[in-house]
């Protein structure tokens, strides 16, 4: 709503926008989550990644993808020379969900909490103002984009990503999310021609 809207544009850096977040009502996750979880990364990194919701393990911790999907996540961006931990910007990758408190029971978030939420995030791409946005899976991908397709049909192609706060539009790609991965092991194949794609345009390729 209204309130989100500003205190979410109200946010001149990071730090303020994580602030705001803690202060902020409008979202019943909250409630029952132990920790706010922002993000992980270096503010300076040229890729941004965004998942869906904290699970257990990231609301313990207050980080994001600390679990055994965060472990997956880890070995794929490994793959292709990405590192959440690294400050160089031509490894680092920024981590966050589209969500900053669990849901209860790790079910998937509402509509009503994405749309909750959705001016924090449009604000944290701003303030990041990445080259390239990465969503994990098909919840975020769909929300972020604006579209009804899923994931199967989103994961691997080039989108725009675009809000009034951002000087130019930013190049979103979905890919599919680690924790499907886990659970379907044959979608890897799937998975890995998206992290080329991305390398590729990493490398300067198109
Ligand atoms: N799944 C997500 O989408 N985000 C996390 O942080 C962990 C699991």
């Amino acid at each position: 709503g209204q309130s989100a809207r500003v205190a979410a544009s109200a946010a001149q850096s990071l730090d303020e926008l994580k602030e705001a977040l803690a202060a902020f009502e409008g979202c019943a996750l909250k409630k029952t989550a132990t920790n706010l979880v922002f993000g992980m990364g270096s503010r300076q990194a040229r890729i941004m990644l965004i998942g869906e919701a904290p699970g257990e393990n990231e609301d313990r911790q207050g980080l994001p993808f600390v679990g055994p999907a965060g472990q997956l996540l880890d070995r794929m961006l490994g793959a292709i020379g990405l590192d959440r931990h690294a400050d160089d910007p031509a490894k680092a990758v920024y981590i966050t969900n589209m969500l900053p408190w669990r849901p209860p029971g790790n079910r998937s978030p509402t509509d009503s909490e994405i749309a909750a939420c959705m001016p924090f995030m449009v604000r944290h791409i701003e303030l990041m103002a990445p080259d390239i946005l990465i969503f994990a899976g098909g919840i975020s991908a769909k929300a972020m984009l604006n579209r009804t397709e899923g994931i199967t049909r989103l994961r691997g192609r080039w989108f725009d990503y675009g809000s009034a706060g951002l000087k130019k539009s930013v190049a979103a790609m979905p890919m599919l999310h680690p924790a499907y991965l886990l659970r379907n092991p044959d979608a890897k194949r799937e998975a890995w021609k998206d992290l080329l794609a991305l390398k590729v345009r990493l490398d300067g390729g198109t």
